[in-house]
């Protein structure tokens, strides 16, 4: 059995479970890798038995040659991407693609988008195939338009894409929300109701980078996805207020790049994280950190890192920002 599984150590008294709950779906450990970010092929660098879930790249139902280059910029802290969701479509996804993740133990999280929401169901079932354990939604790719491919900009066609979905699979729907909705809260709870079992929260938020030499974007479809270790507390702050306000399990999305980073989130009330640009920079992140995380739990006496999830100790201080900003001196 792996490390990773949270077992005895040889000996050393290290007994540390750190399994969690998504839903009916029991993780080995709440670390997995962020859509996009993350390969079957990483089997090269580290051991892929040891993650918590595997998480496939966002597929689309027709092949796509993604968006015109350059795709990537460096910026003071870290990336700006639009990549454009390239695949070779559904056909060769089940065919090629999901027997790679097969060949490994963690549960398969298949993420998928599309920007009409009766193509995006029909996806959803066509990939509800054995092998396949978790259908997570991308409802929030953050170029598209709010009425195509990111819905989660808006209540409405979070709730009206979710419905379709989950009326078109028995997997687990995991909808992964957007950190540039104006009030994420009220599309978590769109998601909710409309039949989500976990939300991802969250995606890129979006941005622009522009060259001076030439004044052109710096990316060739302009606008691109941030990512940043810099961005973590904004989205921690998301999946504090989400997990205040629903009940589904939260996988917390946004700048993990340490054990501690995967503590915070779990006190937020996050039961598991993604973890993108760090295992984009350095694959090993993704098993150093589940190392890490089960050293930390075990120092301090935690037997069971679900403990931590929603352990924030915050009862005193439920004043919210703005009615702290307007009392006086
Ligand atoms: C190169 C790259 C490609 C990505 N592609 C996808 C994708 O296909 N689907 C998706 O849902 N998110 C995609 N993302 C977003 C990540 O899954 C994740 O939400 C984001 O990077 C925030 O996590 P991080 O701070 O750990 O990187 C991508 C991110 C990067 C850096």
């Amino acid at each position: 059995m792996p490390r990773g599984a949270g077992v005895q150590d040889g000996g050393d008294g290290w007994m540390v479970d750190l399994s969690v709950e998504i839903g009916e779906l029991t993780l080995q450990n709440p670390i997995t890798p962020a859509s996009g970010s993350f390969s079957w092929e990483y089997d090269e660098f580290i051991d892929l038995n040891e993650l918590g879930g595997l998480v496939a790249k966002t597929i689309c139902r027709e092949p796509r040659d993604g968006n015109p280059t350059p795709r990537m910029a460096e910026t003071e802290a870290g990336i700006i991407q639009s990549i454009g969701l390239p695949g070779k479509g559904i056909d060769y996804f089940l065919e090629n693609i999901v027997p790679e993740y097969a060949k490994f133990d963690p549960p398969l999280i298949v993420s998928c988008s599309s920007e009409d929401p009766d193509e995006f169901a029909l996806l959803a079932s066509e990939l509800s195939v054995p092998d396949v354990d978790v259908v997570e939604c991308n409802i929030s790719c953050p170029t598209r338009n709010t009425s195509g491919g990111n819905f989660a900009l808006s209540d409405e066609h979070t709730g009206e894409v979710v419905s379709k979905l989950r009326a078109a699979t028995d997997k687990p729907l995991w909808a992964k929300l957007s950190p540039n909705a104006g009030d994420i809260v009220s599309i978590a709870r769109a998601a909710e109701e409309a039949g989500a079992d976990a939300l991802c929260i969250a995606n890129t938020f979006l941005g622009l980078k522009i060259r001076t030499d030439n004044f052109r974007p710096a990316i060739g479809n302009k606008y691109g996805g941030m990512v940043s270790p810099a961005l973590k507390p904004i989205v921690l702050r998301m999946v504090y207020q989400c997990a205040k306000e629903v009940k589904i399990p939260i996988i917390g999305i946004g700048g993990v790049t340490k054990a501690e980073d995967v503590v915070e989130y779990m006190l937020a009330g996050a039961s598991a994280v993604g973890i993108g640009y760090a295992a984009f920079r350095n694959p090993t992140a993704l098993t150093s950190i589940i190392r890490d995380l089960e050293v930390w739990c075990d120092n301090r006496g935690i037997k069971r890192v679900s403990e931590l999830i929603g352990a924030i100790k915050d009862e005193d201080m439920e004043m919210d920002t703005l009615t702290a900003a307007s009392q006086g001196v």
